[in-house]
């Protein structure tokens, strides 16, 4: 018996309807996007752009042609922040950015002179916004926060901060890799510039496809990561400034992007805000239990209705690596333990440099497998 409880590393399972077009895309989906010109491709033409529209649409932004395909998020966050940051630009992230952002950031640091600001956030994994807006007033280039963190689930006050780069004329990027598909994220409303995304996570596509939404007034005056064919303007050496061209050199994953249209359709079938309520029902029992343990300290918002349904905790009394160890091993219990890819988190939260447990069911996640895990952990922490 397997119970997954890991969807915060990856999600797991899959709808059907994810799994038969991947199928599907390798048996019936002839020839390479911009390539060819036999009919066939134009269906694969269509099905690409029309998986463009399904994103676009889920993020409350366009143009279409401004969706561009990545392999991850990392990916996504990378390009953007390669292409857009020179010499002297300020650059403002926050205390729970992951290493995704953060790894770039010190290396654009180091090899370019950019000038990053860490800013630090309470323990509930929000930024100071009078603190913010202070740095804000003295011109910043960009924000870069991530709309819940991937440690705790606590989520950032995105639409306060895009209101505040938007009065002091700064860029706002997002990391949604662990929000997209778990709560609304409409890029107009919240004045988001750039959204960065992975296929993986809660949007329960596959793994290798991620995207990056731009703005045009930004993609303009960002330089592509990669350069080479793109089966348009071919009779230039010059990489075309046409979108999302620009940034897609090289075949595309069309499986991927295949597969994650049919996710985000799939997610558009169901409604997230019902899926998001039972979800964090699991997590309440769980988090009674946890509270019931003497040595069992959690973090992030206490509130399980102010999180992503994620749970994450250590205790005093044993190792948090046996424990993890012991629900694989005896109660075949998936759970991630350590430090997520993201020490700045666990500084913030007082858990660096162990971390801690964390628990992230899923919509497919039983109630039944949430009381073995109860139960599993109650003979564990004994
Ligand atoms: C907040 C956050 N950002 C970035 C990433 C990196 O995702 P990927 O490995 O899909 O690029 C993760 C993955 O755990 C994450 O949780």
């Amino acid at each position: 018996m397997s119970i997954y409880l890991d969807n915060g590393a990856t999600s797991y399972p899959k709808p059907k309807s994810v799994e038969d077009t991947i199928i599907r895309s390798m048996t019936q989906v002839i020839g390479n996007v911009g390539r060819t010109s036999s009919t066939e491709v134009h269906t694969v033409e269509r099905e690409v752009y029309n998986t463009r529209a399904i994103i676009a649409r889920f993020f409350g932004f366009d143009p279409i042609d401004h969706v561009v395909f990545t392999k991850n998020i990392t990916e996504s966050i990378n390009l953007f922040l390669n292409g857009y940051l020179a010499f002297g630009d300020r650059v403002i992230y926050t205390g729970i950015e992951h290493n995704a952002v953060a790894r770039p950031i010190e290396h654009l640091k180091q090899s370019r002179g950019i000038e990053p600001i860490l800013l630090g956030c309470n323990p509930f994994g929000q930024l100071d916004l009078s603190e913010l807006e202070a740095h804000l007033r003295k011109g910043v280039k960009l924000v870069v926060a991530s709309h819940a963190s991937n440690v705790s689930g606590d989520i950032q006050q995105i639409a306060e901060i895009g209101k505040l780069c938007k009065t002091y004329d700064s860029i706002f990027m997002v990391d949604a890799a662990q929000s997209a598909g778990v709560i609304p994220i409409n890029m107009k409303a919240l004045q988001i510039d750039v959204l960065c995304l992975t296929g993986h996570k809660s949007l329960l596509g596959p793994q290798g496809i991620g995207a990056i939404l731009i703005e045009p007034k930004v993609s303009k005056d960002v330089k592509p990561l990669i350069f080479g064919g793109t089966g348009s303007l071919s009779e230039s050496l010059a990489q075309p400034e046409l979108m999302p061209d620009k940034f897609e050199s090289g075949t595309q994953n069309i499986s991927g992007i295949l597969g994650l249209g049919a996710a985000i359709t799939w997610l558009n079938q169901t409604d997230l805000e019902e899926h998001l309520n039972y979800e964090r029902r699991l997590i309440e029992k769980l988090q009674a239990f946890l509270d019931s343990q003497a040595s069992c300290v959690r973090i992030g918002n206490p509130d399980a209705y102010k999180r992503l349904p994620v749970l994450s905790f250590y205790t005093k009394a044993k190792d948090i690596s046996w424990i993890a160890y012991e629900l694989g091993k005896n109660y075949g219990i998936h759970t991630r333990v350590g430090l997520h890819c993201a020490p700045l988190a666990h500084q913030t939260y007082g858990t660096y440099p162990y971390g801690t447990i964390r628990i992230s069911p899923s919509k497919f996640t039983t109630e039944e497998e949430i009381d073995l895990t109860i139960e599993a952990l109650s003979t564990i922490l004994r």
